[in-house]
C-alpha cells in the first residue's frame, strides 16, 4: 500500500527490522518516502538482505548488527549511528523473542534474564543510545508491546509483564521527552503471522500457511494478523498525522482486548 510522502527525507532506526513486523515496517517507511533506514537486528545477513531491498526500492539503508540483550553492544551501536547520522526523526522498538515460562513450571527463570532484557531493558537503552540524534530535530518513538501487556494469560507471566512495562515506560518517555519535541507511543498486536510463529515448525512454509488461513474465535476479525497491518498503524504512530497522539498504546488485535469474542459455533 502507498501512502505516500508521509516520511520523505527522513530517517528512521527500527530494531528487529530484519523480520517479521519489523521488516514490514522498514518496508512501509520507505514505500512512503523515507529517505535512511537503520536495521538494528542481531540476524546481520537478514539485515544486509532487508537494505538490500530497500536499495532496490530507491531507499537508503544501513544494517548495524547488535545483540540487544547485550547492554555493551546497545552502547556500541548508539555510538556508530551517532558517528554516521546527524540526526534521527523515528526510533521503532519492535524486535523481540517469543515468550515462555509460567508461574507453575519451576524452570521460568531461565526465560526470566532474555524476555525482559530483549523487551524491556533494550527497550530502554536503544532508546537513551539515539535520544541525542531524535533530539536534534524531534520526532517520534513507537514500541512494540502486545496485547498480552493489556491482558492475563496462562503461561507468559514474563512476557505479558514486560509487554504491560514497555507500555507503561512509553507513557513516562512521553512525559520526559515532551519537551524536545519527541512523542511516545505504543502498539499492543494481537496474533501476528511473523516468523516468531512459523520458523521454528517443523516445515515452516506449511506452518505460516495453516497460520494465514486459521479460523480463529480470539478476536472479532476470526483471523490473525498480518505484519503489514502492524506495520501499518506504526507509520502512522510515528508520522505527522499522529502529531497530538502522545503516551498511548494502539490495539492493533482484530478485536480482542476488553471485547466480547462469540466462540466458534
Ligand atoms: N508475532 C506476534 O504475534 C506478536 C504479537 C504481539 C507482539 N509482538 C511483538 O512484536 C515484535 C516483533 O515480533 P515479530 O513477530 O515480528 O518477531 P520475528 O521473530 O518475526 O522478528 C523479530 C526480529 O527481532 C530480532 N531479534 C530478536 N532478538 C534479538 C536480539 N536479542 N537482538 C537483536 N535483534 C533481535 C530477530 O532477529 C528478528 O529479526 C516483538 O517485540 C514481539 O514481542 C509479536
Amino acid at each position: 500500500m502507498k501512502v505516500k510522502g508521509r516520511f520523505e527525507g527522513k530517517t528512521a532506526l527500527v530494531t528487529g527490522g530484519a523480520a517479521g513486523i519489523g521488516r514490514a515496517t522498514v518496508h512501509r517507511l520507505v514505500a512512503e518516502g523515507l529517505q535512511t533506514v537503520i536495521i538494528v537486528d542481531r540476524d546481520a545477513e537478514g539485515a544486509r538482505r532487508e537494505v538490500a531491498k530497500v536499495e532496490a526500492a530507491g531507499g537508503r539503508g544501513f544494517p548495524l548488527k547488535c545483540h540487544l540483550a547485550d547492554a555493551e553492544d546497545i552502547r556500541r551501536m548508539g555510538v556508530v549511528a551517532a558517528d554516521r547520522f546527524d540526526h534521527l526523526d523515528l526510533l521503532v522498538n519492535c524486535a523481540g523473542i517469543p515468550s515462555s515460562g509460567g508461574l507453575v513450571e519451576e524452570a521460568f527463570l531461565h526465560a526470566f534474564e532474555p524476555i525482559i532484557n530483549i523487551h524491556l531493558r533494550a527497550c530502554g537503552l536503544v532508546t537513551q543510545a539515539v535520544l541525542p540524534l531524535l533530539k536534534r530535530k524531534g520526532g517520534a518513538i513507537v514500541n512494540v508491546s502486545s496485547d498480552g501487556g493489556l491482558r492475563g494469560r496462562r503461561g507468559v507471566w514474563i512476557y505479558d509483564a514486560a509487554k504491560a512495562a514497555v507500555i507503561q515506560a512509553g507513557k513516562s518517555m512521553a512525559c520526559e521527552f515532551a519537551g524536545y519535541g519527541i512523542r511516545v507511543n505504543a502498539v499492543a498486536p494481537g496474533w501476528v503471522v511473523t516468523e516468531l510463529h512459523f520458523m521454528r515448525a517443523e516445515d515452516p512454509e506449511r506452518r505460516k500457511k495453516e497460520l494465514l488461513e486459521m479460523d480463529t474465535d480470539n478476536c472479532l476479525m476470526r483471523r490473525l494478523a498480518l505484519p503489514e497491518e502492524i506495520a501499518a498503524a506504526i507509520a502512522f504512530l510515528g508520522s505527522d498525522d499522529a502529531s497530538y497522539v502522545t503516551g498511548t498504546c494502539l490495539c492493533v488485535d482484530g478485536g480482542r482486548v476488553g471485547l466480547e469474542i462469540p466462540k466458534k459455533e
